[in-house]
Formats: structure tokens, C-alpha cells, sequence
């Protein structure tokens, strides 16, 4: 368990849920109630508490839990919802009902949030990955959750105007683009030889409870998210890829026999390294290098902003879109919003 103050500070200022008037009104709750806190400090290190703990919530209103605090999520009773600044006191009463549930869900869960339309970036990657090679490469995604992203070539895409995948597919992904750049040809890839996963604990979109914790991690008013990730998981449930069980760490064990020797792989990891406690996270890259040693190895990440930003006035809050080439030359690609919502091309 890990001290309440630095929890608090995690819930008392909290960027990352400015789409959700209802999160944010309860961070400040929880914020100021230590046994509220307490609860949320049963979250396993590297986790981020305050995704677990509404999470964790969520999910037990979703499974059925009857109680006022679910007149407050849109999820649960739509455009009715109450206002979210009147759900500070119910939520505390959720709360101490269900203690022990929720103790057991935020000490045991990771924070598995798979975003559809993350599969743009790895698109994006992939059309910048083909100007070095025609494939065929194995693309592996590590922290794949319940591998949405890994169907990434059964969706449409309309990026900044342009159309592409599949047009008619149940799943079509929208991002604005900004920037200098034009939008890249994204149905220019490689050819792909073979998709997996990695992930410690894979979800299965077949299954309804994994089912019913992907959709808790949807923020309550996020409607679009929630539809699309129902859309996508009969996409996946309907075909699955493989998912080995196992942490970025140790993947070259995992994956050495599923993987062809001298086949380029191109390694994906997006909103999964942020998850991996600071002190694991050179062991994290290391696995990931190791699948260098093979076959040549592009290794593309979204996971923390640009640094040195190159945008000369940023204006717009996101994470680099990186790509490293087999011979360690590293690369932004693009500045990209956490959940794919729009796309800024950079200068040069
Ligand atoms: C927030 S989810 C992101 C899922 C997916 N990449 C996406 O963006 O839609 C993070 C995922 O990373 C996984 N994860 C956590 N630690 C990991 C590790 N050491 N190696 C690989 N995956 C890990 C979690 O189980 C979880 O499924």
C-alpha cells in the first residue's frame, strides 16, 4: 500500500480526465477523504490509482450494483445523468458499501484501458516503416490488452479529410491532422506476415467479464469510445490474434519460437511503458530491444511528449509518436492526442 499523500496529489490535480466532468468532479472528493484514498492506495505498483479506483467503481455499476450513484454516469442512465457536482456524497457511500469489492478489484486489476483508435498510430508507424522495407514484417504489440489494436487492418481510418482501410467496416476510426505535413498514405504499408501481443494479463473479447473491465475503463460520458470498443471487440472475439502471456521484460523467451529468425518486427508499445513502475522501465525497453538480436528490429512507441519539442509554439498537449530504426536512429513521427483524436505533423 502506498502512502496517501502521494496518492492525494494524484487525485487532487488530474489533467487526463478533462472530458469527464463527472471524474473530475469526484477526484476532488476523493482527494480530500483519507478513507477514500486508502482505498485507492490498494493499487499494484506502477498502476495509476486513480484509473483503477473509478475503474473499479464502474465496473461494479455496470455488473448491476443498485445505488443513487448511478444516476450520475451517463453509461448507465444516458442523458438523463444528474449533475456530476452532486455526486461527490453518494459516490462516498458507494464507496464504504462495497469497501471490500472494491479493495479486492483495485489491488488485483491493471489499468488494461484498450482505445480503438490507438490503431492509427500504429498505422501511422507502419506507413513510416514502409518507406524502409516492403515486409513482410511481425508486428508484436506489447501491453496489448485484449488486442484490438492488433486488428488494426479490419477498421476504416478518415484522417484530416482522407479515407483509409476499410470503408465499410463496422469500426471507422476519425482523427483530425494539424501541422506542416501532409497526411501520409496510410494504405502504404508493409506487407504483414504476422500480428501478436504481449501482455501479462490478456483480456479476451469473447469473454464478458474482460468485456465488462474494458468497458469500465471508458470514462462514463465517453459514448463514441464505449461504441467503438463494443464495435471492435466483435471484430476481435469473432478472429483473435495470439496474446502471449508474459511482460515486455522477459518477451524474447516468450516469443523466441513464434517469431521467424532475420523476419524484420516491428515492436508496438502505446500507453503501456507509463504503466510500468519508473523502476522497471529499463528492463521494459531492454526486452523489447532483445527481439533485435534475430531480426532487424523498429521499435515504435507513444508514450511521453517530444522532448525537445520541435513544434516551435505547441499548442496542443500529446505524446511523440516515435519510430527506431534498426540501426538506433530514433525518430518523431508526429505529436499525437492520447486517444487518437488528432494527429500534429512536425516541422521538417
Ligand atoms: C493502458 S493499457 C493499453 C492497451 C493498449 N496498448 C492500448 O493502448 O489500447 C496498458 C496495458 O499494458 C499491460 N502491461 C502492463 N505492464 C506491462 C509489461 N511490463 N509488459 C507488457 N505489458 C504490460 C497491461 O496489462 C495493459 O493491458
Amino acid at each position: 500500500v502506498t502512502d496517501l499523500a502521494r496518492i492525494r496529489t494524484l487525485f487532487s490535480s488530474t489533467p487526463e480526465f478533462d472530458t469527464s466532468p463527472l471524474y473530475s468532479a469526484l477526484s476532488q472528493r476523493v482527494a480530500a477523504d483519507d478513507e477514500l484514498l486508502a482505498l485507492a492506495a490498494h493499487a499494484p505498483r506502477g498502476q495509476y490509482p486513480t484509473f483503477l479506483f473509478f475503474g473499479a467503481v464502474h465496473y461494479l455499476l455496470l455488473g448491476g450494483a443498485t445505488h443513487e450513484l448511478a444516476e450520475f454516469y451517463p453509461s448507465i442512465v444516458g442523458a438523463a445523468a444528474r449533475d456530476p457536482r452532486g455526486a461527490a456524497a453518494p459516490f462516498a457511500g458507494f464507496c464504504r458499501e462495497h469497501a471490500a469489492r472494491l479493495t479486492t478489484l483495485v489491488s488485483s486489476r491493471f489499468v488494461q484501458t484498450n482505445i480503438v483508435a490507438r490503431s492509427l498510430a500504429l498505422r501511422l508507424g507502419l506507413a513510416a516503416v514502409r518507406a524502409h522495407t516492403r515486409g513482410p514484417v511481425q508486428v508484436v504489440e506489447f501491453g496489448a490488452s485484449a488486442g484490438l489494436n492488433l486488428r488494426f487492418d479490419r477498421y476504416g481510418y478518415r484522417v484530416g479529410g482522407r479515407r483509409f482501410g476499410d470503408p465499410d467496416a463496422k469500426v471507422q476510426i476519425d482523427a483530425g491532422w494539424h501541422g506542416p505535413g501532409p497526411v501520409p498514405d496510410l494504405d502504404d504499408l508493409p506487407e504483414i506476415a504476422g500480428v501478436a501481443g504481449v501482455d501479462p494479463r490478456p483480456l479476451r473479447a469473447e469473454d464478458p467479464e474482460d468485456r465488462r473491465w474494458l468497458r469500465a475503463l471508458v470514462w462514463p460520458e465517453n459514448a463514441r469510445q464505449a461504441d467503438l470498443l463494443e464495435r471492435a471487440l466483435a471484430v476481435v472475439a469473432a478472429d483473435p490474434p495470439t496474446i502471449w502471456r508474459g511482460r515486455a521484460e522477459t518477451a524474447r523467451a516468450v516469443l523466441a519460437d513464434s517469431l521467424p529468425r532475420g523476419e524484420p518486427r516491428v515492436a508496438f508499445h502505446i500507453a503501456t511503458r507509463m504503466h510500468v513502475a519508473v523502476a522497471e522501465r529499463d528492463a521494459f525497453d531492454a526486452g523489447i530491444a532483445a527481439l533485435g538480436q534475430d531480426a532487424p528490429l523498429y521499435v515504435l512507441s507513444a508514450e511521453v511528449p517530444p522532448d525537445p519539442d520541435p513544434r516551435p509554439r505547441p499548442a496542443r498537449r500529446g505524446v511523440a509518436l516515435a519510430l527506431r530504426q534498426p540501426n538506433g536512429v530514433v525518430r518523431d513521427l508526429a505529436v499525437v492526442e492520447g486517444h487518437l483524436r488528432w494527429v500534429e505533423s512536425l516541422p521538417g
